[in-house]
């Protein structure tokens, strides 16, 4: 890191995870305040790595100076949503303008398995802003006011993204009965984790890569005035803490209750959203129907849960990863695009790279 009169330059690299939630988000508030909390898994092989190169800008400062690369190339897009981003923290972090950066992404996970990506590449690029920040004196690194910076800088790129600045179980957003939880930015959870639930497995079964239709921004939207709205709110709030003490007392048939209810839960609310719209496809019933006969015929606690999208996340415990795997071959990549399935699992978070 080189150093001139108060102003210095570098190079950032962080490695940040996506994640799945358990109980979720759907619905918000300006800025990026969800309208209930939410509680995820971190994982660990789906992960963005990005590096932030920085110098200060000799002349006039001005609009921010931004280069951005993903895998290799120029991405007009990107680029843009990231500057408008920058613009947008100037008010609270006016040093953003005196310098210049050159940011590089890449992802662990092809983009066309339709696996959201922003939730690993925005938080990747709110621990490097953190990080910055850091730097430029505003706080020590790798203290709690670092980290809460980390995720608070996130949640304003993409909600969701917020989460993956931590490993494990992780909530964001304020629940009255549990302490320390905000909706400025996530923490891990705060209650010891049953150690049944801390190897927990993961499998991406892709049914499509499609982009999908309806964005996740137009859909927490159409929460605004859905029929459903306030009784959903309160049912997040009840299954988080239903979820909380199944994660504690080690409960798998509760943890699969909440789990697989809360994915339906999201998906009708899309489907009696105003406009009405469908995410999930046959293949995904076909897949969920799979897992249930699965369970009852051979008590392995497997369950799913369902993104804003028609791919299906198969949690089960490490502990039957042999059994499952072959199920997965033999029973389920029929009903995946082209036999894709991504192997995850829950991970410890994100990685500073020297
Ligand atoms: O973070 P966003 O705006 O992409 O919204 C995420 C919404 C869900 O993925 C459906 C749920 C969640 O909590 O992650």
């Amino acid at each position: 890191m080189k150093h001139t009169q108060n102003t210095i330059s570098g190079k950032i690299t962080w490695r940040s995870p996506s994640n799945i939630a358990l109980v979720k988000y759907w619905g918000k508030k300006p800025i990026q305040i969800p309208a209930n909390p939410s509680l995820s898994i971190t994982l660990s092989k789906a992960f963005t790595e990005m590096s932030m190169e920085f110098e200060p800008v000799k002349e006039e400062p001005g609009l921010p100076a931004l280069e951005f690369l993903f895998e290799g190339r120029q991405q007009e897009k990107f680029e843009k949503k990231i500057a408008g981003f920058l613009n947008s923290l100037y008010q609270e972090y006016p040093i953003l303008k005196e310098y210049r950066f050159k940011i590089s992404s890449s992802n662990t996970f092809p983009h066309s398995t339709g696996i959201a990506s922003s939730a690993s590449s925005m938080s990747a690029l709110g621990l490097c802003l953190a990080d910055f920040l850091s730097r430029t004196g505003r706080m020590e690194p790798d203290t709690p006011a670092f980290w809460q910076e980390a995720s608070g800088l996130s949640r304003l790129a993409s909600g969701s993204a917020c989460r993956s600045v931590f490993g494990g179980f992780v909530i964001w957003g304020h629940h009255p009965q549990l302490a320390a939880t905000s909706d400025k930015y996530a923490i891990p959870v705060p209650f010891e984790v049953n150690p049944a639930f801390r190897e927990m497995k993961d499998a991406i079964l892709v049914v499509s890569s499609k982009e999908k239709e309806v964005s996740s921004r137009a859909g927490h939207s159409l929460m605004e005035g859905h029929p459903y709205a306030e009784k959903r709110f309160e049912t997040a709030l009840n299954n988080l803490m239903e979820l909380s003490r199944a994660l504690i007392a080690g409960d798998f048939d509760k943890f699969v209750h909440v789990t697989e209810s809360e994915a339906l839960n999201l998906h009708a609310l899309m489907m009696t959203s105003n406009p009405s719209y469908i995410l999930i496809e046959p293949n995904t019933i076909n897949i969920v129907n799979r897992i249930r006969r699965f369970r009852k015929e051979t008590s392995i606690p497997a369950c799913f849960t369902l993104d804003a999208g028609p791919n299906v996340h198969l949690l089960y415990p490490a502990a039957d990863e042999i059994k499952v795997r072959k199920w997965i071959s033999e029973e389920l990549l029929a009903f995946c695009e082209q036999g894709r399935w991504i192997d995850d699992e829950i991970g410890k978070g994100p990685k500073r790279i020297n």
